[in-house]
């Protein structure tokens, strides 16, 4: 691989997040020089984009691989993946073989989330790369939760200074009980892990606001319904479109994004189009 570094050129969304990286062959490999400025463009950016791409599953983990240690998913959520995938690939994908989906999240709508952080240790990157994209829908919305963390409402932030809350683990952001899981009864007692509803970011510094999944969770501390409220007002706050980049997806884009400050969601297709993205998680360490 070659250390001379290229001469990337990085054009921001000119939202309040994302940025697309410019002038990269990811199948050839990154030098540390270039990964250098692509990391200082994801702290600055929080959501990369990389199109016109064109990787197989190597590449992809490899780049993962930059980024820290990769989860080795089983894809229990939809059944178990598809044989001869790379074991740190899952696929994102509406697409049934045998009557079987082969992959997460289906045509339908996927709400706001965060992903994996109902684990102790979380998602902090996650790389998804688009194989096969429908003529329209399936858009992948993302929220910048430091800016919303900045402009949040002083009574609030007082309130949830110092508190955790629930990441529940027992529904799917498409709305179903998880396998394995039952339905809840009292939120306040629901698995998942609990997190710090405001994270400082290791690297920018910055503080961000860190809940789970849209309708769901819990803020230690409070009564069920005293929770529900100020979640509701949080996730009113953080999904308002002064925060909002949305990514249009064309065949051939790789997105990048960091789970410690932006949260993310998935607009319904049409079912009877195909859409097939391959997607690697980067975990916390
Ligand atoms: C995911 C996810 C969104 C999409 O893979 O974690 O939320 O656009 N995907 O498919
Ligand atoms: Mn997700």
């Amino acid at each position: 691989m070659s250390s001379i570094a290229t001469p990337l050129k990085f054009v921001p969304s000119g939202k309040a997040l994302g940025v697309d990286v410019i002038g990269l062959d990811i199948s050839k490999g990154i030098s540390d020089e270039d990964f250098q400025q692509i990391v200082d463009a994801w702290y600055e950016h929080l959501v990369l984009r990389f199109r016109g791409q064109s990787i197989n599953d190597k590449h992809l983990v490899d780049f993962a691989l930059r980024f820290g240690q990769v989860h080795h998913a089983a894809g229990a959520e939809y059944g178990g993946k598809p044989e001869n995938l790379h074991e740190a690939v899952e696929l994102v994908s509406n697409i049934e073989k045998d009557g079987k989906p082969i992959g997460a999240l289906g045509a339908g709508e996927a709400t706001w989330h965060t992903d994996m952080s109902m684990y102790e240790i979380p998602a902090t990157a996650t790389l998804l790369y688009g194989d096969e994209i429908p003529p329209s829908g399936g858009n992948t919305r993302f929220t910048n939760l430091c800016d919303a963390y900045d402009l949040l409402d002083p009574e609030l932030k007082k309130l949830v200074e110092g508190r955790r809350s629930i990441h529940d683990a027992a529904y799917l952001a498409t709305g179903g009980v998880r396998p394995g899981y039952e339905a809840l009864t009292d939120k306040s007692k629901g698995p998942g892990a609990r997190h710090p509803i405001v994270r400082t970011h290791p690297y920018s510094g910055r503080k961000a606001l860190y809940l789970g999944r849209m309708g769901f969770g819990y803020i230690e501390g409070l009564s069920v319904e005293e929770s529900d409220r100020v979640l509701d007002a949080l996730w009113a706050h953080m999904t308002q479109p002064r925060f909002i980049w949305e990514q249009e997806w064309k065949a051939g884009d790789l997105i990048v994004w960091d789970n410690r400050c932006v949260a993310h969601a998935r607009g319904a297709f049409d079912p009877k189009s195909r859409r097939l993205l391959r997607r690697v998680t980067v975990m916390d360490t």
